[in-house]
């Protein structure tokens, strides 16, 4: 087991926590309107002219002008057309450094050229599907399973959401229980049961329009970070049809954008042992980020069930899957168990499921993970880049807060995703969804300045490293953040009456 990390030092989650609470009391500081507006005119409005007329004529048939979340870019979304190692292009030939990484999958960096070729050698002969078992599966399996030491089987699908929802099934077929139970704010993809308590911690199904209320009859929030919240919902729940699964982001919510402890993650492993549920290791974003091992493997826990995403498919469509330990995997595979039993079976899978594209691709990447270190590679970048960040954000005296664990870095601007939501003081909900919006529209603008300066982020505050990174390129990336934050300020926000 290759047992090197991204994490060189795990950062004070209560510290962490107690400096965004913080944050989110103060006013908020942002790009200052006129820099913001001079971003507007120079850049986009006149370096980004082929990417607007193109979102303009897109918009005609994609609704908003396009198709994946994090694309949906203020003042307009850019459209690009080459990737290449830290770098990305686009339509109107500006070059930008990639803290999006494709929201996570790509640890070697975009567009690796060992991934490519063997992908292609692939097309040459068996073309991206077949319908039909190809080697690659058993050796990405394999090379999970010897990475890994909860996983003993893995079953592949066609997304993280995917794997997901068959963890559900799984779990309450292994331990004939009924209620999930997941943290607050917490994304475990877009399923129907998963889509409760998204984003804000609190907010039930308020983030879960067109999701009837009595999918929700199984599925409980707990409040990060919160061992006695979690104790107190598992054993009520010995009431009410048992606990079949704790999911968790071993890094915390929303990939550590509220960090947890590693005591915390620790504690929820031996409340699960104690009260019979599986614990469901969510490492859509942290399996083969953090670690050949995964967040687990630093952390040290043996979750029941681990889901896998993003680097499992090195990049390429078709990243998802399930693994565990063999007792619970047992209700993914054949009709009889290797006693003669029948075993239930969760119904699960998919046309694009496990193709040979996504096994190869997968496999080749894990595999150049290894070789190359590049967990914790770029773990070391993150590392260089936070720190720079921190000394401008000092320099400038502002509240924001950064942070890293391991590649996944978060610059907090506005906090949004710290705010909760308390059921017992209702009349707070309309002011606390006005005040993240308005958060929400800041953290967009400072999303366009950093793009404006060459950078692209998640959304305006999440930034993945790679291992395509050089010291030299981080250093160049911090600089053109503190320019970002040399022009940020107080604002004085006027709010629509
Ligand atoms: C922690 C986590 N779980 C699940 C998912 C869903 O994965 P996918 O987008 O492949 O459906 C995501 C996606 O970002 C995620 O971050």
């Amino acid at each position: 087991m290759d047992t090197r990390f991204a994490i060189s030092q795990y950062p004070d989650a209560k510290a962490l926590n107690d400096e965004l609470n913080a944050l989110i009391k103060k006013p908020i500081y942002s790009i200052a309107p006129e820099a913001l507006k001079a971003y507007e005119d120079e850049y986009y409005g006149k370096k980004c002219q082929k990417s607007k007329a193109m979102i303009e004529e897109a918009k005609s048939v994609i609704p908003g002008g396009v198709q994946h979340n994090l694309a949906f870019n203020y003042p307009f979304p850019l459209v690009f057309t080459k990737a290449e190692g830290a770098k990305l292009y686009d339509i109107d030939g500006n070059e930008y450094y990639d803290l999006l990484q494709a929201g996570g999958p790509t640890v070697l960096g975009s567009n690796d050229p060992v991934v490519r070729e063997a992908v292609i050698d692939l097309l040459n002969t068996c073309g991206p599907s077949t319908g039909l078992f190809h080697e690659y599966e058993y050796k990405l399996g394999k090379k999970i399973a010897d990475s890994v030491p909860s996983v003993d089987m893995f079953r592949m699908l066609g997304s993280g959401t995917e794997a997901c929802m068959c963890a559900v099934r799984v779990a309450r077929l292994a331990t004939k229980k009924k209620n999930i139970l997941k943290m607050g704010g917490a994304y475990h993809g877009w399923s129907d049961q998963l889509a409760w308590g998204m984003r804000v911690p609190g907010t039930k199904n308020l983030q879960s329009r067109g999701v009837p209320m009595f999918v929700f009859k199984h599925t409980q929030e707990f409040f990060p970070g919160d061992l006695e919240d979690l104790e107190k919902k598992l054993w009520l729940n010995k009431f009410n049809g048992g606990t079949a699964g704790v999911f968790i982001e071993p890094i915390g919510p929303e990939s550590a954008t509220r960090p947890v402890s590693e005591e915390f993650v620790k504690g929820v492993e031996t409340l699960c042992r104690k009260y019979g549920a599986l614990l469901i290791c969510d490492e859509v974003v942290s399996g083969f980020r953090i670690g050949m091992a995964g967040a687990q493997g630093y952390y040290g826990i043996d979750p029941d069930l681990t889901i896998f995403g993003k680097v499992i498919a090195g990049g390429y469509p078709g990243a998802g899957g399930v693994a565990g330990h063999r007792d619970v995997m047992k209700h993914l595979g054949a009709g009889l168990d290797s006693s003669g039993k029948k075993v239930k079976k969760a119904m699960c899978g998919g046309t694009m499921a496990a193709t040979p594209i996504s096994s190869i691709a997968g496999y080749t990447a894990i595999c150049e993970i290894e070789k190359r270190n590049a967990c914790q590679v770029a773990g070391q970048r993150a590392d260089q880049l936070v720190k720079g960040i921190n000394e401008s954000i000092a320099r400038y005296n502002l509240p924001f807060v950064c942070y890293n664990i391991g590649s996944v870095c978060h610059l907090h601007t506005v906090a949004t995703m710290q705010y909760a939501i308390d059921w017992g003081k209702l009349w707070q909900v309309p002011k606390i969804l006005d005040e993240t919006g308005l958060r929400q529209k800041e953290m967009e603008h400072m999303g366009a300045a950093y793009m404006a300066e060459g950078i692209v982020t998640l959304a305006g505050s999440r930034l993945y490293t790679s291992a395509a990174y050089t010291p030299e390129m981080i250093d160049d990336v911090i600089g053109r953040f503190d320019k970002v934050l040399s022009q940020c300020e107080k604002l004085e926000i006027v709010k629509k009456k």
